[in-house]
C-alpha cells in the first residue's frame, strides 16, 4: 500500500525548469505601447532586473539560490500522497496520485514563488511589494514571504473575496502586510473603475492595475509589483512541485502518469505540476494533461488566443494568451483565484500547440467532488482546488468504462479552512452554475480588436 510518498530534505530540486527553449515554436513576445516586442529596461519600474532576466530567459535550468532553498524547506518537499479512499469509492481501477500543495504556510501552492519573489526583490533594495489577490491565497502568500525577508507589503484583494473572505485580511495582517478591497480609492485607476462600474464585485484584472499603479506611482522607486500568477518567473517558480512528483513517482516505479491535471487560473499551479511532465511529453510520453478552469470563466475552452492586457486598466504589456478581453468581470463564483480573464502565455501556448487539453467544469460539480472528496480522503480543498478533483473524478470514471489501469496525477493547490462560507452557500443550496452565454463572450471579445492578432 502506497499511501504517501516523502522526499528526504536533500532531495529537494536544486534549479527550476524552464519550458521555454524546449518548446518546438517560440512563444509571442511581450508588446509593448509601440507594438514592438519589450525590452527588459521597460519593466524595470515594476520588477527587480533579476526576476526581468527569469522572465525572459532562453535557460532550461535555473539554479535556486540558498535562501530560497532554505525557506522552501519550511514545507517542501510536500508529499505525494495516493487517494485510495477516492479509488475505492469510485470502483475505479485508475491510481490516483496528488502533490498535497497546502502544507505551506498560507495553506498553498502560492507560497512557492511568494518567498522567491521576495528574496529577488530584497537583494535588489526594495523596501515594498505591491500585489493583487482574488480569493486571498496570493496576499497571505506574499504577505508571509514579505515576512519572512524583511519587506513592507500592499494588497488590493478582489472586493467579492474581500467580502467572501474575511479572515484572508487578517491573515495578510497578521504577516504585517497590508489588505485593501480592490477597486479602492486608494489609485487613480481605482478611482476610474469605480466612477464607471459602481456596484463593480471587482476582478483579478482590475486589482492587477491597481497594484501597478501603486508601485510604478512611488517616486523613491523602493516600491515594485510582484504577480502571483500568470508570467513565466511564476510559473519557473512553480516547476518544483513537477520535479519532486517527478522524483516521487519515480521512487515507486512510475516513470510518467497517463494523465496530469491542475486548475487552471492565471495557470501557474498547473504548470507547476504540469511543465516538467511536458518536457517528457515532448520527448514522446504518452500524457494527457488537462488545465481545468470554471465553466463561468472559460478563457481557454471558449477564449480567443489573441494579443490583450493582462490587467483591465491596460497598464500590463500586451501579450498572447487565450483571453475573454480584459474588460470581462468574471461571475462572483467562490473559486475567486479562478475568476481572471485571461490565461498565461505559457499556457496558452502549450495548448495552441497541442500539448494541453482544457477543459470547463460547472460550479456545482466542482462543490459535489470537494465533498466527495472531504468525505473519502478527509482533506477540505479550496474551490479553486475542486476543480482539479472534479476532473480528476471524471477522468478516473472514464478510466473504470475502458477498464485501464491508468495512473493520474493531479495537484492539490490549496486548502479550503478559509471558504467555508462558500461551503455553507453549497449546503444551504443557494449556489448556482453560471452557464455564460455566448453573447457575453462575444461582447468581451469585441474589444480586442484594437490589439494585434496572435500567430505563432
Ligand atoms: C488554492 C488555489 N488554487 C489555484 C489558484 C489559481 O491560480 P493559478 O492558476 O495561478 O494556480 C489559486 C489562486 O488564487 C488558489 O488560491
Amino acid at each position: 500500500m502506497t499511501t504517501k510518498v516523502i522526499l528526504e530534505n536533500h532531495e529537494i530540486p536544486r534549479q527550476w525548469y524552464n519550458i521555454v527553449p524546449d518548446f518546438a515554436r517560440a512563444p509571442l513576445p511581450y508588446l509593448g505601447p509601440d507594438g514592438l516586442p519589450v525590452r527588459p529596461e521597460m519593466m524595470t519600474p515594476i520588477f527587480p532586473m533579476s526576476l526581468i532576466e527569469q522572465e525572459m530567459s532562453n535557460q532550461r535550468w535555473i539554479d535556486i539560490p540558498d535562501p530560497v532553498l532554505g525557506a522552501l524547506l519550511r514545507w517542501r518537499p510536500s508529499p505525494l500522497r495516493r487517494a485510495e479512499a477516492l479509488e475505492k469509492f469510485l470502483g475505479t481501477p485508475a491510481k490516483i496520485f496528488y502533490k498535497d500543495e497546502s502544507v505551506s504556510p498560507p495553506g498553498s501552492h502560492k507560497a512557492n514563488t511568494a518567498v522567491a519573489q521576495a528574496y529577488y526583490n530584497k537583494i535588489a533594495g526594495t523596501k515594498m511589494l505591491t500585489t493583487e489577490t482574488g480569493a486571498g491565497q496570493w496576499g497571505s502568500a506574499l504577505s508571509m514571504a514579505c515576512a519572512l525577508f524583511g519587506l513592507r507589503c500592499k494588497v488590493f484583494m478582489v472586493r467579492i473575496s474581500f467580502d467572501q473572505k474575511p479572515f484572508r485580511k487578517v491573515l495578510m495582517e497578521l504577516w504585517g502586510g497590508e489588505c485593501v478591497p480592490s477597486p479602492s480609492n486608494a489609485t487613480e485607476v481605482g478611482r476610474r473603475f469605480l466612477e464607471q462600474y459602481p456596484d463593480t464585485p471587482g476582478s483579478l484584472g482590475m486589482a492587477i492595475s491597481e497594484a501597478v499603479e501603486a508601485a510604478v506611482s512611488d517616486s523613491s522607486g523602493n516600491t515594485k509589483y510582484s504577480l502571483g500568477s500568470v508570467l513565466n518567473h511564476v510559473l519557473l517558480h512553480q516547476t518544483i512541485i513537477g520535479l519532486e512528483a517527478k522524483k516521487q513517482l519515480a521512487k515507486i516505479g512510475i516513470k510518467n502518469p497517463h494523465v496530469v491535471i491542475g486548475c487552471a487560473g492565471g495557470g501557474s499551479n498547473f504548470a507547476g505540476l504540469a511543465f516538467p511532465f511536458m518536457k517528457e511529453k515532448m520527448e514522446g510520453a504518452q500524457i494527457d494533461i488537462i488545465p481545468v478552469e470554471p465553466a463561468s470563466c472559460p478563457s481557454l475552452t471558449r477564449g480567443v488566443f489573441h494579443y490583450d492586457h493582462g490587467d483591465t486598466g491596460g497598464m500590463t504589456p500586451l501579450m498572447a494568451m487565450h483571453t475573454l478581453g480584459s474588460t470581462f468581470i468574471p461571475e462572483p463564483i467562490h473559486a475567486g483565484g479562478l475568476r481572471y480573464h485571461g490565461m498565461s502565455p505559457l499556457v496558452s501556448h502549450s495548448v495552441v500547440e497541442g500539448l494541453a487539453t482544457p477543459c470547463a467544469i460547472p460550479q456545482l460539480e466542482c462543490f459535489d467532488a470537494a465533498v466527495t472528496w472531504a468525505r473519502t480522503e478527509g482533506y477540505v480543498v479550496a474551490p479553486e482546488t475542486s476543480h482539479a478533483i472534479a476532473a480528476t473524478i471524471r477522468e478516473a470514471k472514464k478510466a473504470k468504462e475502458e477498464g485501464k489501469e491508468k495512473v493520474i496525477l493531479f495537484n492539490l493547490s490549496g486548502h479550503g479552512f478559509m471558504d467555508l462560507a462558500g461551503y455553507a452557500k453549497y449546503f444551504n443550496g443557494e449556489l448556482k452554475n453560471y452557464d455564460l452565454p455566448q453573447e457575453e463572450i462575444e461582447k468581451a471579445k469585441e474589444t480586442l480588436a484594437r490589439f494585434p492578432t496572435a500567430k505563432v
